[in-house]
């Protein structure tokens, strides 16, 4: 079932749409009285906050300062958990936010909020912000940010009740939810290693000394006293206010650097690591740790303290923050070099220099769209996490779309097809006696996958990666006598679900590696999205669907067995279910832990 380019008949193509055709429009009816009775939804958790900017909610630009900005994202996101989890909700971290767009005095900031999915205390919380302004009627997207907030009831963690998604949007975000939820309870040891391992040492010796400026001079330090109105009802400090103080120093020390009102463009990922509550002191220090071209990265931490001892400090944030200068027609201003201090300040600088790299490469991989995505993207030790993010969320989104069309069953196996945007997708779904743990550590080993599909001549392990990610090279037979056989650098990302309605996944999608280039021999095949969901439906019973969106070089073969011309889909599939059937007693020592 590997992309395996066939000399089929085009006429194939014809046939299978007109085919389908009909049946979706049967499915289209379907939607539409789904739609219909959906007609007035709103998801139970979302929260709206409109505000109205007024010359007080201002920065030094005239437009809405972030700070203030962040405090009533918080705040929305914060009603939005209390509301799910009926009892007072702290903000636990905030993902990476990109802001798109400033927002100026007059205008009217529109703010969503809705629990994405909940987990045992903690929940993601989705949040969108738009900018309208009232005489032209426009609206603009600012920025999205997702939250996670954890419950709290008489000062113990709340077990919540699980959300129940209901649009194909909302099966979408809770499905990835998971996904997003593992990067980021691993973000801060994926951090910590990639900077280990970041070896680009920059010359600072060799640069103009007359443009640079020490970054002594941008240092800040800032006290703020933790009264009421900075607080909940529990006297727990709002995550929005803190944020809004780290703006505040943050911006001071960007403004040291250029002598102007920077502009704040992103703030990375960051983790509310302890509490802070009403008479607490907060020290917040902030400094430039280093400038490139167009931008600037600002750190700001920030420790707690109670007035009778000022010595026991708890450092409860840190947050990295990029800062652009903006001329009069919003175009980027080149930024003087940063000369860093011996020691810690040099450490940082560099640091700062391999956050942006990561910085980069995260933005490209979890934001792009993924018919924006290059089939095989390179594996690097920088990307890796983010790469099998898309791997998982990619094959999630599809399955969770809810335009899937029955197009054929053969022995009770069922074949689905989705038109979308330029691609044509698939999935074959049979129910096998096997146990699901088993069937996932069977299917999830791609060096035992030649037993079932001959489109997998042989494979070759090249790197396991972690216990759930693995690089492959699979030789693929010629599709002629006159052809080429093909092979494929493919990455494999297994996950077991987090709670009991969810599958079990097996994600697969090309990577290129240096190691592994395209030779003479063969001809280079590409998947860009396919893999297993493995749906446990009782003791020794389990749902194997196998998802497969067809890249263009695969589309003929694809239409050839979905218009019903050619049967091998089904006869991979039979013998993949005898496969996992032939298997089902083997136990293999890590199945005890799955
Ligand atoms: N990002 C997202 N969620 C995180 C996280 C992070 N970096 N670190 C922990 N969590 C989640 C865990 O996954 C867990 O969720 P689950 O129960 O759904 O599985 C939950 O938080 C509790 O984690 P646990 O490891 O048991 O707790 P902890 O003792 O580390 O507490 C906080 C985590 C967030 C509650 C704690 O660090 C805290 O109180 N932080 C300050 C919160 C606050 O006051 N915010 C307002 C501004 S100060
Ligand atoms: P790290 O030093 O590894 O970056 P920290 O959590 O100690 O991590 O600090 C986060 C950021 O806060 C630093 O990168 C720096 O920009 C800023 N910072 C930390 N300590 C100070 C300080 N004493 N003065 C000014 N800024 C500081």
């Amino acid at each position: 079932m590997i992309q395996n380019v066939g000399n089929h008949l085009r006429r194939g193509l014809a046939s299978v749409f007109s085919s389908r055709t009909s049946r979706k429009s049967a499915s289209r009816a379907a939607d539409e009285d789904a739609m219909a009775e959906d007609e007035g939804y709103r998801n139970p958790t979302e929260v709206q906050m409109s505000q109205l900017v007024l010359p007080c909610h201002t920065n030094q630009r005239g437009e809405l300062s972030v700070g203030q900005l962040l405090k009533w994202i918080d705040t929305t996101a914060c009603l939005s958990a209390e509301r799910h989890a009926g009892c007072p909700c702290v903000t636990a971290s905030m993902d990476d936010i990109y802001f798109e767009h400033t927002i100026s005095v007059g205008q009217v900031v529109n703010i969503k909020a809705k629990v994405n999915r909940a987990f045992n205390s903690s929940m993601e919380v989705g949040i969108q912000v738009a900018s309208e302004d009232m005489c032209s009627g426009k609206q603009w997207s600012v920025c999205k940010a997702l939250a996670t907030f954890v419950a709290y009831r008489d000062f113990s963690k709340v077990k919540l009740k699980q959300i129940t998604p209901r649009t194909e949007e909302e099966k979408m975000e809770h499905s990835i939810a998971a996904e997003r939820r593992r990067m980021r309870l691993l973000y801060a040891d994926t951090i910590k290693d990639l900077l280990a391992n970041w070896t680009v040492q920059e010359d600072l010796d060799s640069r103009d000394c007359s443009r640079m400026v020490p970054a002594e001079k941008t240092r800040v330090e800032s006290v703020e006293l933790v009264l009421p109105p900075h607080a909940n009802h529990q006297s727990n400090t709002f995550g929005g206010q803190i944020m809004a103080w780290m703006e505040n120093v943050a911006t001071i020390a960007a403004s040291r650097l250029c002598g102007a009102h920077p502009t704040l463009k992103a703030i990375e990922m960051f983790h509310f690591r302890g509490p802070s509550q009403v008479g607490d002191r907060l020290v917040l220090k902030a400094i430039v740790n280093n400038a490139f071209k167009h931008s600037m990265e600002v750190g700001v931490s920030v420790e707690a303290y109670h007035q009778e001892a000022e010595t026991q400090r708890r450092h409860i944030n840190s947050a990295f923050m990029t800062f652009v200068v903006l001329d009069a027609d919003d175009q980027p201003q080149v930024l003087p070099w940063i000369r860093p201090q011996p020691g810690e300040g040099e450490r940082r600088y560099r640091e700062a220099s391999a956050r942006k790299k990561i910085r980069l490469d995260r933005k490209y991989i979890v934001s792009c769209r993924q018919a924006e995505v290059p089939l095989s993207v390179p594996w690097d030790p920088s990307n890796q996490v983010y790469l099998s993010y898309n791997n998982v969320s990619s094959l999630k989104m599809l399955v969770a779309k809810d335009n899937w069309v029955l197009s054929s069953e053969t022995n009770q196996v069922r074949m689905y097809t989705l038109e979308e945007d330029k691609f044509l997708s698939f999935y074959m779904e049979m129910v096998v006696h096997v146990d699901a743990a088993q069937a996932f550590l069977l299917l999830s080993d791609l060096r035992r996958r030649p037993e079932w599909d001959k489109h997998y001549r042989s494979v070759e392990l090249v790197q396991q990666v972690d216990e759930d990610d693995a690089i492959y090279h699979v030789i693929s037979p010629a599709l002629s006598n006159d052809a080429k056989p093909q092979d494929f650098v493919i990455l494999a990302s297994r996950r077991k679900p987090c709670d009991s309605g969810e599958p079990y996944v097996i994600a697969v999608r090309s990577v290129t590696l240096p190691t592994h280039r395209e030779t003479p021999e063969y001809q280079r095949g590409e998947t860009l999205c396919s893999g297993f969901c493995l749906w446990r439906e009782g003791d020794q019973l389990t749902k194997v669907s196998y998802y497969s969106q067809a890249t263009p070089g695969f589309l003929n073969y694809v239409t050839t067995n979905v218009a019903g011309l050619s049967s091998g889909f089904y006869t991979t599939f039979e013998a993949c279910k005898h496969f996992l059937l032939n298997n089902r007693n083997d136990l293999a020592p890590s199945l005890q832990t799955l």
